[in-house]
């Protein structure tokens, strides 16, 4: 079982951020990726609807033995992780947007929270926020249409660059100095929000905590691939091949899978 691959799957490309710092910290385990790309964005899609694909793509990685599944999407997380962990017998790490150390730490009192739809609409999300940043401004932003920008390629495109500049505008305003990228999707994007925002303002995601999660969790159930031995890193889209080589920087192979 220890050989056995981590799983973890994403509505599209984005969780590759995720799967950058799995693979830097557990560069032994084997991993399959999934990129279900052809049904991108998950964002506006309903409970019900992200449940559905969740479930199709946990299927999919147990049919290949993983061990444990990284839920690689703050929209599929939010969503769907409580079912997964309910109806699976398998460990789920899920991804949800960073806002208590934002909020421990912000000194302005306020913090902007840019994600998805359906990760700010949903219950999880209303609840972490209450819990953790009850007492500052949090400045809420939807990313419509980033991610289908970054699935189509369009990543530093100048449309990409006039659309974050519009989001950012009011959280610039409010004086947030922490921005907390929501989507797996987002951490691309690091580059040009600095770019936008002021020098002040840090910008945090969730990915090396999730990675420092699966490390965790794999050793607590005694799961952790001890053989050295040259790992596997498989990624599969039904979507665009060559955008996710590119984010990849090509340093992997990556199949189509009608999925
Ligand atoms: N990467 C997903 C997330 O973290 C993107 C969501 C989407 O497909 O809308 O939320």
């Amino acid at each position: 079982m220890c050989k056995a691959s981590i799983g973890i799957f994403d509505s599209g490309v984005g969780g590759t951020s995720i799967f950058n710092e799995v693979h830097a910290l557990l560069p032994n385990e084997n991993t399959i990726y999934l990129a279900d790309s052809v049904n991108a964005p998950y964002g506006p899609k309903g409970k019900d609807a992200i449940t559905s694909l969740s479930i199709k793509n946990t299927e999919l990685l147990l049919n290949n033995n993983c061990k444990l599944i990284v839920v690689a999407c703050n929209t599929a997380t939010t969503n769907a992780i409580s079912y997964l962990r309910a109806h699976y017998d398998i460990p789920f790490i899920g991804i949800e947007p960073a806002i208590k150390p934002a909020a421990l730490n912000t000194k302005t009192q306020a913090i902007g929270i840019l994600a998805t739809k359906g990760t700010l609409s949903s219950q999880l999300f209303s609840k972490t926020a209450m819990l953790f940043a009850g007492n500052i401004k949090i400045v809420e932003q939807v990313g419509e249409g980033i991610v289908e920008l970054i699935e189509s390629g369009e990543l530093f495109s100048n449309e990409m660059k006039a659309l974050l500049k519009h989001y950012l505008k009011p959280m610039i305003k409010a004086n947030i100095d922490y921005l907390v990228l929501g989507c797996t999707h987002y951490p691309y994007l690091i580059p040009i929000l600095l770019e936008l925002l002021p020098k002040h303002v840090k910008v945090i995601d969730s990915g090396a905590a999730v990675a420092r999660q699966t490390e965790i969790v794999l050793s607590k159930y005694n799961l952790l691939n001890t053989e050295i031995t040259k790992s596997k890193a498989q990624f599969f889209t039904n979507g665009r091949k060559e955008v996710m080589l590119s984010l990849l920087g090509n340093r992997f192979d990556v199949e189509y899978l009608n999925f």
